[in-house]
């Protein structure tokens, strides 16, 4: 069986097996099962022996250059609740300031005793322009490319609503091209048996050939009428360079609502990644209706953190 990747950049660093690994452990943590010990023993030769040093405690440092309230405070609890060590270098406190480049600030962290360091930066694939010194690296989202971690609880939360993704559409709607939960679910649920239906403005849509699994469609009213789960994104107007979208235009044609819902007589699931624009991408209506899954995502959130660290630890202790 391959070992659980050192480096999570994509989903498509996990295969479909170490996927079921990470929801099945994620399912027992949910459950309440205690953690496993994970004490951490360093093999690498220039880390000193000193208990101060190596800390049989893992150390786990979260690193995020841009905002967020979700992803960065899961992985800090899910790292508490595993009984790690826990540290926050916060960028703009941080000698990148100074002038210090990415790279001498990972080596830094590994030098100061990091097992696993988290990320979330503007930059896309940071492993491909960084190199990564040898510490175990999860990537909390990179620009408009991938947030791999958000799409495992995503579907996993799908999942536990009873669906069967493998006879599941999700249509994603709005700001397809510059979101990286859009971009990861693309490829996650196709993995999974899924399809995909995109719907947005067509300067946020991707273009070229999407693979069999993906479907783009032109209204609002086609996705909802085809979709078992509706997934608005966030207008991503930081990522915007040559796009220019009147907002008035996008919520009257593709603001989804429980009003609109009821119009068509349909109750797929609503899946938000957060943080919700409401009124924009999606009615306020929507948020105490049990067609509302986001709450439930936030705290599926922390037991799918929690099986990815685990995993992940336990894989750099056998490296
Ligand atoms: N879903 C998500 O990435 O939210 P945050 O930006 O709050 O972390």
């Amino acid at each position: 069986m391959k070992p659980f990747p050192l480096i999570l950049e994509s989903i498509k660093d996990l295969n479909k097996g170490q996927v079921q690994d990470v929801f099945k452990l994620a399912k027992s943590f949910k459950n309440g099962s205690e953690p496993e010990g994970i004490p951490f023993s360093s093999k690498e030769k220039d880390l000193k022996s000193n208990p101060h040093f190596t800390s049989k405690t893992p150390l786990i440092a979260t690193f995020f250059q841009e905002p967020s309230t979700r992803t960065k405070n899961s992985f800090a609890i899910a790292a508490k609740r595993l009984k790690t060590d826990y540290v926050d270098l916060a960028p703009q406190f941080s000698s990148l300031k100074k002038g210090e480049d990415l790279e001498q600030t990972f080596i830094t962290l590994k030098y100061q005793g990091v097992n696993l360091l988290i990320c979330r930066s503007p930059l896309e694939k940071i492993s491909s322009r960084v190199k990564i010194p040898k510490v175990a690296y999860i990537n909390g989202g990179d620009g408009k490319n991938e947030h791999p971690t958000q799409a495992l609880l995503d579907a996993f939360s799908i999942l536990e609503s009873g669906l069967d993704i493998s006879k599941t559409t999700i249509a994603l709607i709005g700001d397809v091209l510059h979101s990286r939960v859009a971009h990861s679910l693309m490829k996650l649920i196709p993995e999974l048996g899924g399809k995909v239906v995109i719907c947005g403005p067509s300067d946020w849509l991707p273009k070229g050939d999407l693979g069999p699994s993906i479907e783009s469609v032109s209204s609002l009213e086609e996705a909802i009428s085809r979709a078992d789960i509706l997934y608005p994104l966030r207008i991503q107007k930081e990522r915007h360079k040559n796009t220019v979208q009147n907002e008035d235009y996008f919520i009257k044609h593709f603001k989804v609502s429980l009003k609109k819902l009821k119009e068509m007589d349909k109750k797929p699931l609503v899946f938000h990644a957060g943080p919700f624009n409401i009124g924009v991408e999606i009615d306020k209506d929507l948020l105490d209706s049990p067609l509302f899954q986001a709450y439930n995502q936030i705290e599926n959130s922390i037991y799918i953190r929690m099986s990815i660290i685990q995993l992940m630890l336990q894989a750099s202790r056998q490296s």
